[in-house]
């Protein structure tokens, strides 16, 4: 087996324009960085809001691995069907009991590796019924002690303050944390001190020309006059953004992270 293992995690895919950027291009793309296992937030692929059945598996079919959500994820009520026929389909782990969906997965990324993903919500500047980021986490990594392979986070949050501390707090004991949900990617990927692999938001893969995948036309009335309107999904300057993480199977973590940003 080899050593080193390449981690592709993509921001939050909206809409039609996310979809079709990663079906004409994403598959060039792993080859091109020879992407051994990829994530992708698809909380906003059904028009920008919701997973509807259509795009869950054109995503998958475009070469993502594991589909994570977050605040939009019920937008549209097919995803309860997706739900209860993939596990490739994650919500997030602190849901209130009783929400239905995957919390966590464990996927094989090639023979004798295997890597689990979680996927968690924000409570700050955001829904705030979720249950707490941090001790969900802190609970499941050790339900999970004995999990050998490399653990990732997408932390779908609003706050830049909540997802440094959930990094930081981490750090050392995942292989890597990345932050999703604002759509606009930042600049402060690293390796932290203690080996976690982090980025506070990979970025969206959608119209970059936009109101974070919305028109300004459909938006501006928000802004102007504080009266609602009708979002409609921006078409321009299809983009794919995202990190790139390599794994060391011999050091047990994340050893490399560089940032992805292609428009077309
Ligand atoms: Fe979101």
């Amino acid at each position: 087996m080899k050593n080193k293992f390449r981690f592709l995690f993509l921001g939050d895919i909206f809409g039609k324009p996310g979809r079709r950027s990663l079906l004409s291009n994403l598959k060039d793309i792993q080859k091109e960085m020879n992407v051994d296992f990829t994530v992708a937030n698809g909380e906003n692929l059904a028009h920008g809001n919701g997973i509807n059945e259509k795009g869950f598996y054109e995503v998958l079919e475009a070469g993502v691995d594991v589909v994570t959500s977050g605040n939009h994820l019920f937008g549209v009520k097919q995803v309860l069907k997706i739900i209860d026929e993939t596990d490739q389909l994650l919500i997030p782990a602190n849901y209130p009991k009783g929400v239905p969906g995957q919390r966590l997965g464990i996927y094989e990324v090639a023979k004798g590796l295997k890597t689990m993903i979680i996927n968690l919500h924000g409570r700050v500047l955001i829904n705030t019924e979720f249950d707490c980021p941090f001790r969900t986490l802190e609970d499941l990594l050790a339900k999970y002690s004995d999990f050998e392979g490399p653990i990732w986070v997408d932390f779908h949050a609003e706050a830049t303050s909540e997802k440094r501390a959930m990094g930081l707090y981490f750090d050392g004991k995942i292989s890597g944390i990345f932050g999703t949900h604002t759509h606009i990617q930042t600049s402060d990927e690293r390796i932290m001190p203690n080996g976690t692999a982090y980025i506070t938001d990979l970025g969206m893969c959608g119209p970059y020309d936009s109101v974070i995948g919305i028109t300004l036309k459909s938006v501006i009335k928000n802004f102007l006059y504080s009266t609602p309107s009708r979002f409609e999904v921006a078409s321009s300057q299809p983009s794919i953004q995202g990190i790139a993480v390599d794994y060391s199977v011999k050091d047990a973590k994340a050893v490399h992270i560089e940032r992805v940003f292609r428009q077309y």
